[in-house]
Formats: structure tokens, sequence, C-alpha cells
């Protein structure tokens, strides 16, 4: 109730200019923090999971693009979430796309973005991972979701994603391969069939180096997928997936397809929130058929989650994780709350 006459205010500006101010001033508040807890934290060890190893207290995390920089890891831990998957981070630092980039759909509860991997590089959020880890609880998971820059060839292209695994791999829990962003030139073609297999033997074969020269464990590798795929394309990601020793897929990333939509917004970029819900629970139920037989491959769902209803929609289709990013903008940080309870 508080969120919905305060969304009336924040809506009255741009959205980016609204991040911006939020993901500036709030890390001020930090040691405020746990305080927040009893309030927001409410129920957040239900219905804990081990993935391969790696325990989440509670099944719902913060998905890709909201922290690309890890500017608030400590928040996520006391709002009653599980994780948070910081990035997609590149290599190098870059700019991103011109704005306005960022737009609300508010009638659909939607929005769309064509934001292209703006963030500041893997070296920083490597410390920006480390020195939150010594303020959050220890079992609050930090994810890595981990792309290419824009000016890398495709054909380049695992070898930004070996260089972001060198850097963070002692700091993040689990990574995650972004190949499914539709702002970024050429990234989506990475799913296809002319590289998807090398490129995921590239990155398996980095990792299993690192682990052994560093000495460090073994950690998921999971990979995100777009809801735009075909049943062929699907399983070919799946089947490369399986074979290379992927750990799991998140489905799903934002769509670039505009079906039945009420607001009259002709934007380029990937469309997320409740009209994506639709498509993205039918590429997990998808994938869930696929894996019936694969009992420690990971799913994670996706797309349009506002409520406990469309939480337990994407459990029913056989998520073992949810994520959430646009439900977090129209219902606030009380969200996971909302939800667990
Ligand atoms: C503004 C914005 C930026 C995003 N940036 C990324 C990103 O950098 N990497 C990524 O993997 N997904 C990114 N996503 C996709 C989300 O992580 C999520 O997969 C998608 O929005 C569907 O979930 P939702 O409907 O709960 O938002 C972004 C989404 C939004 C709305």
């Amino acid at each position: 109730m508080l969120y919905k006459i305060l969304r009336l205010f924040l809506f009255r500006f741009r959205p980016e200019f609204i991040h911006n101010i939020i993901f500036t001033f709030l890390p001020f508040f930090k040691f405020f923090f746990p305080l927040l807890r009893p309030f927001y934290g409410f129920n957040e060890y239900a219905n804990s999971v081990t993935v391969n190893g790696l325990k989440f207290r509670n099944r719902l995390g913060i998905a890709a693009g909201l922290d690309k920089d890890g500017q608030l890891i400590e928040f996520w831990d006391t709002a009653g979430f599980s994780h948070v998957e910081v990035g997609t981070v590149t290599p190098l630092a870059q700019p991103g796309n011109p704005k306005p980039r960022l737009f609300r759909l508010v009638k659909d509860k939607g929005i769309i973005n064509r934001m292209g991997f703006n963030n500041h590089g893997a070296e920083k959020l490597k410390k920006k991972i480390l020195k939150a880890k010594k303020r959050v609880r220890k079992d609050f998971v930090i994810g890595v979701n981990i792309g290419k820059n824009k000016q890398t060839p495709l054909d380049k292209a695992h070898e930004d994603y070996a260089k972001c695994l060198d850097v963070l791999y002692e700091a993040g829990d689990y990574f995650v391969i972004n190949i499914s962003s539709p702002n970024t030139e050429g990234l989506r073609e990475l799913q296809g069939d002319k590289y998807i297999k090398d490129l995921l033997f590239e990155i398996v074969m980095k990792k299993n180096e690192i682990v052994k020269e560093k000495s460090l464990p073994e950690k998921n590798i999971f990979l995100k997928i777009a809801p735009d795929l075909t049943d062929e394309e699907l399983k070919t990601i799946y089947d490369a997936a399986v074979y290379y020793g992927i750990n799991g897929i998140i489905a799903t990333n934002t769509t670039i397809t505009r079906n039945n939509l009420i607001s009259k917004i002709n934007q380029e970029g990937g469309l997320s929130g409740k009209p994506l819900k639709g498509m993205s629970d039918t590429i997990l139920k998808k994938l869930n058929e696929l894996n019936r037989e694969s009992s420690d491959f990971i799913l994670i769902g996706a797309g349009g989650v506002f409520t406990s209803g469309d939480y337990k929609d994407k459990m029913a289709l056989g998520a073992d994780l949810v994520q959430v990013y646009t439900g977090l903008i129209y219902e606030g940080f009380g969200i996971a709350r909302k939800i667990l309870k």
C-alpha cells in the first residue's frame, strides 16, 4: 500500500533517473539495512534448496540487470531474497546504448529496455563482491552474470566469457553465461548451432583450468536463454548444455516480440514483466519436459513474477529457483515477503 503511493511519485520521473538515484543514495545507508530484516525477511528460510552443493535459503532471487555493478548486494540480503545475480558484467567497462533506453509500460505492467550491458567492468565488480561478502550473511548467494563487450566479434566471444570467469571466479558463488540479451548486436546468435557448442566447450574448459590452477572449488555455471526460441533451437541448446557439463538454464531473458500490449509504445529492446510471463512459462515447461531424465540439471524461472501465484506457477512448471526484476519495480522492495508468505 505504502509503495503504491510512493510509486505514484516515482513513476512521474524517467525510470533510469529514479534507478540511478536509488542506486547512488541507498548504499550510504548500508549500516542500517539489517534493521529492515524483521520487516522484509519474513519467512525467508522457507523451502530452502541445495543446488549442486550451493545452498539457497529460499527459492527467490533478484534477476540479472537490476544490480549490474553490485552496489546494493547488502540490501538484497536483508530484503528477503536468497540470492542476487549481479551483472551482466563484461571484461571492460562500457557505457551501454544512448539514453533514453528504459521505458515503463504501466498499463501492461511491463518494461522495455535496451541498456546494452552498461557496467563498470569485471575488476570493479570483483572488488564490490568481495567487500559485500564481509557484510552479508554467510548463506546469501551472489551469482555473477557474464557477457561480452560490444566490440568483441562473435567468433571471439568465448574469450570475453573466459576473461570474466578468470577475474570473478573467486568472488562469485555461481555464474551465468548470458547469450540472450537482445541489446548487444548478434549476441543471441551465440544460442544457435553455429556457436553454442564451441562456446560452452571453451567456457567449461576455462572453468576446469581455473579450478585446477587456483585450487578453487567447483562452482555452478548456468546458461540464460531467450523466450523467442523455436522448439528445435531450444533442444539444441538444452542438449549442448547437458553435454558440456553446464549445471542448469535460466528461462528466460526479455522478449523481442510485442504481443497484445495495451500501451502504445514503439521502442526497440527487450520486453519484460507481465506480458512476458506466458512465453517464459512455456519455455520453462518445454525445458522441464526435456529435463525429465536429469535430476541434477537445474531450471531457474524468470519472467513476469509479481505474486505468489506467479511464483507457484514457475515452481509447478519445474523451476528449482525463481527470479524477479520487473515485479520489484511495480510491487516494491517488499515483494519477497509478499511472495514467500
Ligand atoms: C532494465 C532491465 C535490464 C536487464 N538487464 C539484464 C542483464 O544485464 N542481463 C541479463 O541476463 N538479464 C537482464 N535483464 C533481464 C532480467 O534479468 C529478466 O530475465 C527478465 O526481465 C524477465 O524477468 P522479469 O519479467 O521479472 O523482469 C534485464 C531486464 C530489465 C527489465
